[in-house]
């Protein structure tokens, strides 16, 4: 059975709803089209493919409805879709997609700088730059501790994980499966 999907957002019913079995004939068809146009290397959880999501609830191409507790590893936790954002997102798009702000600068940017400065820990004066990624966000902090301190060494914590990028992958701790066979590193 295959349901109509057409839009998204936190309008959609909140609810867990299977109508095929996992996964489906149209998640399945497409998940052969992965396996033969995307590298091995991107892995997947659920064997799914989504279509729209809203709120706390993600919908399949073959129309099952599943509660989203993976949330994209906890980065839509206002919900997906939230009106908010989309609609920030929309003004923004309207406006220009880039201009890249280290050629041209532009307000938003700072703006968000000003708030994260507001809302992080510690009452000194704070500066901000914005990066793509975890990973590229650490890599950066290194850069800059190293370029203020004069000094070398990087304390990382057993257990930890702190991306995929080189200098990343060489502070996370958890060998596997992140670090298997990409040695040698920083
Ligand atoms: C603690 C921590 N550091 C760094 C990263 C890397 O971030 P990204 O995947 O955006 O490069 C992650 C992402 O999972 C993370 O959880």
């Amino acid at each position: 059975m295959t349901a109509q999907i057409t839009v998204g957002g936190p309008e959609l019913t909140q609810e867990r709803r299977l109508v095929t079995e996992i996964p489906g004939p149209r998640s399945r068809e497409i998940l052969e089209r992965k396996a033969s146009a995307v590298a091995r290397s991107v892995g997947h959880t659920l064997p799914i493919i989504a279509d729209a999501a809203g709120g706390g609830t993600l919908v399949d191409v073959d129309g099952n409805s599943f509660i989203d507790l993976g949330s994209g590893i906890a980065v839509t936790s206002v919900g997906n879709s939230n009106p908010r954002v989309v609609n920030a997102v929309r003004e923004q798009l309207d406006r220009f997609t880039h201009t890249a702000f280290t050629v041209v600068p532009y307000e938003s940017y700072i703006a968000v700088a000003e708030k994260l400065n507001e809302i992080t820990p510690g009452d000194f004066t704070k500066r901000t730059a914005l990066f793509n990624s975890g990973s590229e966000a650490v890599e950066n902090a290194v850069k800059v501790a190293r370029r203020a301190t004069g000094r070398q060494a990087i304390v990382a914590f057993e257990h930890s994980f702190h991306g995929r990028t080189n200098l990343a992958m060489a502070l996370t701790a958890k060998s596997a499966p992140y670090k298997q066979g990409f040695g040698p590193f920083a």
